[in-house]
């Protein structure tokens, strides 16, 4: 699929099919994780794949107690191991790069027929707690994943004049 067309078609999904995710499609998915950049290429995500029903239901208490989170037949939290560490930028490397690595799987999951949705509603600390997750690593992100069972709904979204001006600052 060509990338822009993938790009097209992500949404965020919050009704899935009650089928799983195939290994070769999860491992597709990791690879495209693996091959995203990261500062000093330090490659900190880690991802916990997560598909037994009670763990999701777990995570969805977790998160805001979003139907979907349980639904959904993988839902994957999003890690990093940096801990801390920052950019000269002053930018957190765990989200940036955990980020970069999880948009990586949402597009690739759509050139697979998959459909996702970042996650960012919920408590680190339960969901650190539902899955043994160290204190020193930072949980991110979750997503969630599966064939999809809706359809998109257009979101609106800024111009590109409203996002981008050339050589100095000008909105
Ligand atoms: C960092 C981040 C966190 C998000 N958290 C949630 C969430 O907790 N629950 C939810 O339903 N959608 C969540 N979303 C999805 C956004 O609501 C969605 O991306 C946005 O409305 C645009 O819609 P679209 O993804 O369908 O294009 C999140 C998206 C991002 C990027």
């Amino acid at each position: 699929m060509d990338l822009m067309d993938a790009i097209k078609q992500r949404y965020s999904c919050r009704a899935y099919q009650d089928k799983p995710v195939e290994a070769d499609k999860l491992n597709t998915l990791f690879e495209a994780a693996r091959l995203a950049p990261s500062a000093r290429n330090s490659q900190d995500w880690r991802f916990v794949v997560v598909t037994n029903p009670e763990t999701r239901n777990a995570l969805q208490s977790a998160a805001a107690n979003q139907p979907f989170v349980g639904q959904a037949p993988v839902v994957l939290a999003a890690c990093s191991c940096t801990n801390k560490r920052m950019n000269l930028c002053a930018q957190p490397y765990a989200s940036v790069n955990v980020s970069i690595a999880l948009e990586h799987i949402a597009l690739a999951a759509v050139s697979l027929g998959l459909a996702t949705c970042w996650v960012g509603s919920f408590k680190p600390q339960q969901v650190r707690q539902i899955l043994n997750i160290p204190t020193d690593i930072t949980v991110v992100e979750l997503m969630t994943l599966g064939y999809p069972a809706d359809k998109g709904a257009s979101q609106k979204r800024l111009k590109q004049n409203e996002i981008a001006c050339y050589e100095k600052w000008e909105f």
